[in-house]
């Protein structure tokens, strides 16, 4: 039998009202925040994203979903949305219609990961950009948002880091200090930090080796090392979070794991998750406009990740889902009566009453255990000495109260099932 590929998940009916109910929470907020929602297609020019996040990042150098099409163009599936939502700001000259634009999405994004709880091959991501502001307001807002999404779910056991990646020439000054002080330390670092050292060497921070970790437990910080117009933007971001009450850490090893990052860097993480406890994480990106082509356009955004923050609503069992029901089960007594009972469902769903009735022939106490399996809210029963007097019952099956109605009287029918 063939399986669903390694490191995807197929989101079954049970689980789509928790998906349902993320997505209305991510939507309402959103709009309390206006921000409007982007949309954009699942697969791009490849150059994009190795242009966007860096030939050096993990991402680009070993997890992107990349081929060649029929045309001989190398395309790649999305795996984040910043790049995509950037070409689309530029393509569009969405700049020049508003002088702030405040986007949102919700989207499926893959990268060849190794798959583990909470972490996939196709995963799925809730984020939000904004284009065009240079303001540390908007740094604030971007936090802010992102936190009251994940407050709105219900979720307690959470951290927020922020950090300040400044700006690349004072980033570039301070590696050449991270270079000398890792130096001699050079051959005790596992391979992968080693490659790191000449390509990427912020993120030999994020490494989980002991080894790393040990010898970079002592070093500089790039904090340390800010341009004092960086230093002051990231004051004035964390002024606004004291104000707005949001508790959070400054986390000088915070390094994100792309590269179009300055000046404020954030995460939220949660404890409630295990290994991949990051829900969600962002920054401003400043330069990545240019370096796609388009006008200097200051931006920040971030995205979550929805599965994990699924995760950590279930393990803190966050999410009081309303139960599923329907309004009204019709049971039909005598199998003459199908077509009846057909004509009396497309009457209600016409009124946009939820209704089921059987399609199984299954005998009248069949029925009602499918009425009650479904938590039917009435049943509608129709035959037996009642229907040859012509005469409808309705049950609460709730309060087992029951209605008697004239075949024909469905309008009060329909006002107690509505009311
Ligand atoms: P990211 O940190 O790569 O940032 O991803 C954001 C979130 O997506 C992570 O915190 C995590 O919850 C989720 N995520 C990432 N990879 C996986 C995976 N393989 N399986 C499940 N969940 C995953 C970005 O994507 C940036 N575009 C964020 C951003 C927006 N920065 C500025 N604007």
């Amino acid at each position: 039998m063939i399986k669903a590929i390694t490191g995807t998940k197929d989101i079954l009916p049970i689980d789509i009202p928790k998906w349902k109910y993320l997505e209305s929470i991510v939507e309402s907020t959103m709009k309390t925040f206006n921000y409007k929602e982007i949309r954009t297609p699942i697969f791009e020019e490849t150059a994009l994203f190795s242009r966007g996040i860096g030939e050096s990042t993990d991402i680009v150098s070993k997890e992107m979903y990349s081929f060649v099409d029929r045309s001989g163009t190398s395309v790649t599936l999305k795996p984040e949305m910043t790049a995509s939502t950037v070409r689309a700001f530029m393509e569009h000259s969405l700049g020049k219609q508003q002088g702030l634009n405040k986007l949102y999405y919700v989207s499926p994004m893959f990268r060849q990961e190794r798959p583990q709880a909470g972490r996939y091959r196709q995963f799925h991501q809730f984020g939000a950009e904004a284009l065009g502001s240079h303001e540390p307001l908007i740094d604030a807002e971007m936090i802010i948002l992102a936190h009251r999404i994940i407050s709105r779910l219900g979720l307690n056991n959470i951290e927020i880091k922020i950090n300040s990646l400044g700006i690349p020439e004072s980033r570039e000054k301070y590696k050449i200090i991270l270079k000398e002080f890792i130096k001699p330390h050079f051959e005790k670092l596992t391979e992968d930090s080693r490659k790191r050292f000449d390509t990427n060497i912020l993120r030999i921070f994020d490494s989980k080796a002991d080894n790393d970790q040990q010898i970079m437990k002592d070093a500089p910080l790039l904090i340390d090392h800010l341009d004092e117009e960086s230093l002051k933007h990231f004051e004035t971001v964390k002024q606004i979070l004291d104000k707005a009450k949001i508790k959070y850490d400054v986390d000088p090893k915070l390094v994100r794991g792309l590269d179009y990052y300055t000046h404020t860097t954030f995460e939220i993480l949660s404890s409630s998750v295990g290994a991949q406890s990051a829900l969600c994480g962002g920054g401003r990106y400043n330069l990545l406009a240019e370096q796609l082509g388009g006008n200097p356009t200051p931006a920040i955004g971030f995205a979550a990740g929805i599965e994990r923050i699924l995760l950590a609503c279930e393990n803190e069992k966050s999410l009081n889902l309303p139960e599923d029901n329907i309004d009204l089960y019709i049971v039909r007594m005598d199998k003459e009566l199908t077509a009846e009972a057909y004509e009396l469902s497309v009457i209600f769903r016409n009124e946009n009453i939820n209704v089921e009735l059987d399609y199984l022939s299954r005998s009248v106490k069949a029925q009602m255990r499918e009425a009650n399996k479904l938590n039917a809210k009435f049943v509608l029963l129709i035959g037996g000495d009642e229907y040859a007097q012509k005469k409808l019952v309705l049950k609460n099956m709730e309060t087992s109260e029951q209605i008697f109605f004239d075949i024909n009287d469905l309008i009060s029918i329909k006002e107690k099932i509505i009311n």
